[in-house]
């Protein structure tokens, strides 16, 4: 349940070569990406395609220790990382997700665009990781 209503804020796909794949993307989807974001907490370098509704988010790993360095010794050819959702009151929300069982990483960050997040487990949500974003 989340308090204030649900919407879609992006779809987090991680790569491994982040200019090749903005430029793939960006010839695929004629829409021009957004400027190319360092996240140091998170260890990613991330850009946003806005397509008006929602972004996609392509991410590459900044380090070797990196979650998303993790992911692609999995997926080396990159794929589907997470899914973010829009929250209208985030620590409402985590507490209520938290009430359930779903497991909340970590206390909230601030991402590279200043709103508040926290990751829930994938485990708990159906096997994928869902980033919660507050407004
Ligand atoms: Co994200």
């Amino acid at each position: 349940m989340m308090a204030g209503g649900v919407r879609l804020s992006h779809v987090g796909i991680a790569v491994p070569d982040l200019e090749a794949a903005m430029a793939h993307f960006a010839a695929r989807l004629g829409v021009a990406p957004g400027p190319v974001r360092v996240n140091e907490a998170q260890g990613v370098r991330l850009v946003q395609f806005d397509l008006g509704n929602a972004c996609v988010e392509l991410l590459s790993p900044l380090t070797d220790q990196s979650p998303v360095a993790a992911f692609l010794a999995r997926n080396p050819r990159g794929g589907l990382h997470h899914l973010a959702l829009g929250s209208a009151d985030l620590d409402a929300d985590l507490g209520a997700h938290e009430a359930a069982g779903v497991r909340v990483l970590g206390p909230p960050g601030v991402n590279v665009f200043g709103k508040r997040m926290a990751f829930l487990h994938p485990a708990d949500m159906l096997g994928v990781l869902i980033e919660l974003e507050g407004d």
